[in-house]
Parts: C-alpha cells; structure tokens; sequence
C-alpha cells in the first residue's frame, strides 16, 4: 500500500517535472499588442480671434496591430475581438471614442487595422490643455489609448489593451500591456440621464 502511493507521488513528480522541463524548451510568448496614431485632427489650442477655445472636436485615426511570434501560450487571445472600443485620453481626460474591427493574428503573422475614435465638444481642463498645447509645439505630444475587449462571457473578464504614451503622427508604434478587468455595471438610465 505504501509502496503504491510512493510509486504515485513518484510518477506525479515526474510528470511535472517533465512539463516544466518542456514548458521551458518550448518557451511559450505573448503576443504583442501596439498602436500608432496616424493622423489627428481637430486637436488645435491656439487662441483664435474667438479666444482660445474651450471645447475640442477631435478626430484620431489609429493602426491597431498584433504581432503573432508563434509558439504563443495557448491562454492568450492573439485577437481583437467583436464590439472591441477604442478610447482616447489625455490625462485621464477623455477625447473621443471609436469602435476596432474584430481581427486575429495566425502564427508568425502581424496584422493590423485602422480604426477611428472621435469625440465632439469635449472639454479638456484648463491645466491639460496647456500642458498639452506646451507638447504640441514641442513636437512631443503623445496621448493613452485603451482598447476594451468584451468579456466572451458572463462572470469573465473584459481584456484592456493599455497603451500609454502614443505619439501624435509617431511612425513607431507603442506596446500595449494587456489587462484583465472585471466589467463595470453600467450605471441605471435613470443616473445616467439625470439632468434636471
Ligand atoms: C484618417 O484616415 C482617413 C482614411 O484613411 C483619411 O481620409 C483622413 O484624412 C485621416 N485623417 C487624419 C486626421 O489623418
């Protein structure tokens, strides 16, 4: 009897040991997730003969891409999922909203696709936008784009691509670090469309 649970712990020891040993020889990756903003509009500080403006209509046109490098842990996506919405801020300040196309990588492959966030009259506080108009003359703006992946499922995890630092009209796109996020109730009609 004792002889037998000693065989099984041996046996199971083994085995693990063996998938270690594989899961280091085979070492599994990540895909890669970046984002380049191409192109900006709307996103002009200047003081006009109006004054400086205080409501921005920006329009952001954005490449989502996904590097596949193979061998990819077979627990993560290498997609962008249906309903994917792409956020931009500044400062914690939001500036438009767009939604992504579902895509997915194969092994090996990059892909990528455009999207488009806007938003309309959104206002910046007046410390961001200074700073930021500071940055635009600089050449040295760059802004934070999420985008939201829905949950496959009730009780799972929405996955956020979290790309902080995205140069305006950058060549070079930046890495996204992906984050599991528990989906938020959406607030009740009633709170969101008080007014009065
Ligand atoms: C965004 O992309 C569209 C389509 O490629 C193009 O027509 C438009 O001029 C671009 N806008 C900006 C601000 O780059």
């Amino acid at each position: 009897m004792l002889v037998c649970a000693a065989v099984a712990v041996l046996v199971v020891a083994g085995f693990v040991w063996l998938m270690v040993h594989i899961a280091r020889l085979l070492p599994m990756r990540h895909p890669d997730y970046l984002v380049s903003m191409t192109g900006v509009d709307g996103l002009n500080l200047e003081a006009t003969s109006g004054g400086v403006p205080t409501t921005l209509s920006p329009v952001f046109n954005l490449t989502v891409r996904i590097v596949n490098p193979g061998n990819v842990n077979p627990w993560d996506s290498t997609c962008v999922l249906g309903l994917s919405t792409a956020v931009v801020s500044y400062g914690d300040a939001f500036l438009g909203r767009g939604s992504v196309p579902p895509f997915c990588a194969e092994e090996n492959e990059v892909q990528e696709r455009m999207a488009t966030a806007w938003g309309e009259d959104v206002v910046l506080p007046r410390f961001l936008r200074e700073r930021l108009s500071a940055e635009l003359e600089r050449g040295e703006a760059s802004l934070d784009v999420q985008v939201t992946m829905p949950a496959g499922c009730s009780r799972c995890t929405d996955t956020v691509l979290v790309c902080n630092k995205v140069k305006i009209g950058g060549s070079s796109p930046s890495p996204c670090r992906v984050e599991e996020v528990y989906p938020r109730p959406q607030p009740t009609p009633a709170a969101a469309g008080s007014t009065s």
